[in-house]
């Protein structure tokens, strides 16, 4: 059980392992491959440059997977949290997914974009909605400007996005609770160590992630469920 008091300041980094009883497959271990290609060598940058189509056959799948996907117990639980702690809780989240908008979580921080926007890789046109597949015959889709329309997705070699806002909530927060993330991927896998020692440092997921020396209390198991038994706020 963590017990959270009136005083505390949770901050919360869900990773893929949240919505994997959704149906939404993780990016590492059993089933993480996609034509046996890894993740960093389809999320990048350069992989855009090189072959745009193979990137938006990688999306245009995660797009079909997601809109069928219902948010699990371990997403309610958090929007349960966040309605008893309103802005003492910061969920920030490296999923594109929205299934902890669908669960009813109100303020989420999408570090790693959002799956369901895409924006032009030229022009500086705000991101918008877009649920389409972009698979042959279907053309990549181009912007009034020319430039080629993207997903809405931080790649390896891109700055994630609102760390200006977690930095604060970071140096804010009392306890730190990472759930279902190998800690692997920078820098969201250093927050842990940035509060250790000012704050409580909790781990839930069924296997240890890679920075799991950083965190005090670990809670071995399936997200969806632990978490709707795990709080208790005072
Ligand atoms: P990973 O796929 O690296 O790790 C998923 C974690 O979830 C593993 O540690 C599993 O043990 C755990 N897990 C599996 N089932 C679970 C369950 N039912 N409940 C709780 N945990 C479970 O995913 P991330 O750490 O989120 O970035 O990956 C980080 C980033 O790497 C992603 O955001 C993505 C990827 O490249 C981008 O796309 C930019």
């Amino acid at each position: 059980m963590i017990r959270i008091s009136p005083t505390d300041r949770v901050f919360i980094l869900t990773g893929a392992g949240i919505s994997a009883e959704s149906g939404i497959p993780t990016f590492r271990g059993v089933g993480g491959l996609w034509r046996n290609r890894r993740v960093e060598e389809v999320a990048s940058a350069e992989a855009w440059q090189r072959d745009p189509r193979m990137v938006w056959d990688f999306y245009s799948m995660r797009r079909r997977v997601a809109t069928t996907a219902k948010p699990n117990p371990g997403h309610e639980a958090l929007a349960r949290l966040e309605q008893s702690l309103q802005d003492r809780l910061f969920l920030c989240t490296q999923n594109v997914d929205d299934l902890h908008e669908q669960a009813g979580s109100v303020r989420v921080v999408h570090m790693h974009g959002e799956l369901f926007k895409s924006r032009c890789d030229r022009c500086d046109r705000a991101p918008f909605d877009d649920s389409a597949a972009y698979e042959p015959p279907r053309p990549i889709p181009r912007c009034h400007c020319g430039g080629k329309i993207r997903p809405h997705i931080c790649w390896f070699g891109e700055i994630p996005y609102d760390l200006d806002k977690i930095a604060t909530a970071l140096d804010d927060c009392t306890v730190f609770i990472a759930i279902g993330t190998s800690g692997l991927v920078q820098p969201a896998a250093s927050f842990v160590a940035r509060v250790r020692g000012a704050a409580r440092t909790i781990y839930v997921g069924p296997e240890e992630p890679a920075n799991t020396f950083a965190f005090t209390d670990c809670y071995w198991g399936k997200a969806g469920e632990l978490l709707p038994n795990l709080f208790h706020s005072a």
